[in-house]
């Protein structure tokens, strides 16, 4: 059976969900990032590793939530905090305890996160960054990375449909891991330069992180020119301990981040230099203004909380162990099978490239949509673009299963005619 036949198939109940919720939501639900041809599953609950949905399939799950479940779904630890809080209030228009905590645990695990401000999505998060670094230079420019995804906000969607194009010129797209090109790329604009802002693992872009080297270049030439040096960790913070820079052994001026230290919760946070932060500091006079009825909530704070107490250094270790073998066997499938497919890990993030889109690794824009429904049919779900984050909670067992269907399904979108191409 063709897989868009036998998906259809299995999927009756999120078909007609998906038809209702076209009658409501354009495109059937809120997310860009979640669609999937022909719909995609409904999801009617979660528990550890495994979602299901409303037709009663079960998949492991290795995107969780954009690889913001690190722990999986409903964990304990995250429930009983949660619940915790909820008993207590959701809500305040006033600061809680729960938001100071948080934003310690993070200054423990980041060292350059002299001081940290909480939103609510990580689009938020870069957009409030950007602005403090414009705010402490004095200076509009940005420059960002091919390949790079910042979120949703203007200046990072510059270029794009409904974007005003005067947007386009308050930022510069520069060439990956490619120091010459940075330098031409800005040339003759350094003066105008706020900030860098870099993935130092790109996520949207597929996963690959850029080289220490290259991260300590960008560190030497922002403070040449007077520029702040950004990174968005809002992915690569899971990462390590210390997060991707860390990892590269390179300071940041500011960090954005969210996903993880949420708990599964809407929480993100940017953060960095005392110096650039004290733009914020409401007692100035001047300070920039940061509102959000729901920044710092005290829910989403206790679930980043009650998750961050779980990841210690070894949860980190494990992580690397689970990712390395994913790799390891994956790798192993292609070079003996010589499949036209390649696969990316860093730490517990995954990117699986299948035919075309080896080639696309450079622009980061490429959708294998047989590779996605593959993986649903054998019970796993990745992201529509073959990416996923690896939770704690899976095992090794879980991992060579993992490994066992990427390579069923590689096989069987690389053997026989595209299903969905010829649908
Ligand atoms: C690196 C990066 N920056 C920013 C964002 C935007 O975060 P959010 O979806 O919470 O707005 C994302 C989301 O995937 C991301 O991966």
């Amino acid at each position: 059976m063709a897989m868009i036949d036998d998906y259809l198939a299995r999927t009756p109940r999120s078909r007609a969900l998906f038809e209702r919720a076209t009658r409501s939501i354009p495109g059937g639900s809120t997310r860009t990032t979640i669609y999937s041809a022909p719909y995609p599953p409904y999801v009617a609950y979660g528990e550890g590793l495994r979602i299901h949905d409303v037709d009663g399939n079960v998949y492991r799950d290795f995107l969780g939530n954009y690889t913001s479940l690190i722990l999986g779904h409903a964990h304990p630890a995250v429930v009983a905090a949660v619940t915790a809080q909820v008993r207590r209030g959701s809500a305040f228009g006033a600061p809680t305890e729960t938001e100071v905590e948080l934003a310690e645990e993070l200054r423990r695990r980041l060292p350059a996160l002299e001081r940290v401000r909480f939103t609510n999505s990580g689009t938020e998060a870069t957009m409030f960054a950007i602005r403090a670094a414009r705010a402490f230079t004095g200076r509009s420019l940005v420059a960002r990375f091919q390949g790079a995804y910042h979120g949703t906000h203007d200046l990072v969607m510059a270029g794009t449909t409904g974007v005003p194009e005067v947007m386009s010129g308050l930022i510069v797209e520069l060439p990956w891991d490619d120091p010459d090109g940075v330098e031409a790329g800005l040339r003759g604009r350094e003066a105008d330069l706020a900030a860098i802002i870099i993935e130092p693992v790109q996520g949207a872009g597929g996963v690959r992180a850029a080289s220490s080297a290259f991260l300590a270049f960008l560190r030497s030439l922002a403070d040449r020119h007077g520029a702040l040096l950004i990174f968005d960790e809002i992915i690569a913070f899971r990462v390590g301990p210390h997060g991707a820079q860390g990892r590269a052994g390179v300071r940041p001026d500011l960090t954005t981040l969210g996903k993880i230290i949420g708990g599964g919760y809407a929480l993100a946070a940017f953060g960095g230099r005392a110096d650039v932060m004290n733009v914020f500091d409401s007692r100035q006079p001047g300070s920039i203004s940061h509102g959000g009825t729901f920044n710092g909530n005290p829910v989403a704070a206790a679930a980043g909380l009650a998750t961050l107490a779980e990841l210690p250094p070894a949860a980190f270790e494990r992580l690397d162990r689970l990712g390395d073998r994913l790799r390891a066997g994956v790798a192993g499938i292609i070079e003996d099978e010589h499949l036209a497919a390649r696969v990316d890990v860093v730490g517990s993030l995954f990117q699986v490239w299948s035919g075309a889109g080896i080639s696309a690794v450079a622009t980061g824009v490429d959708v294998v949509p047989e590779l996605f429904l593959g993986l649903l049919l054998e019970g796993f779900y990745v992201a529509p673009r073959g990416m996923g984050g690896i939770p704690l909670i899976a095992t090794e067992g879980d991992i060579d299963d993992f490994v066992a269907a990427i390579g069923r399904t590689l096989r069987r979108i690389q053997r026989v005619p595209s299903a969905i191409a010829a649908s």
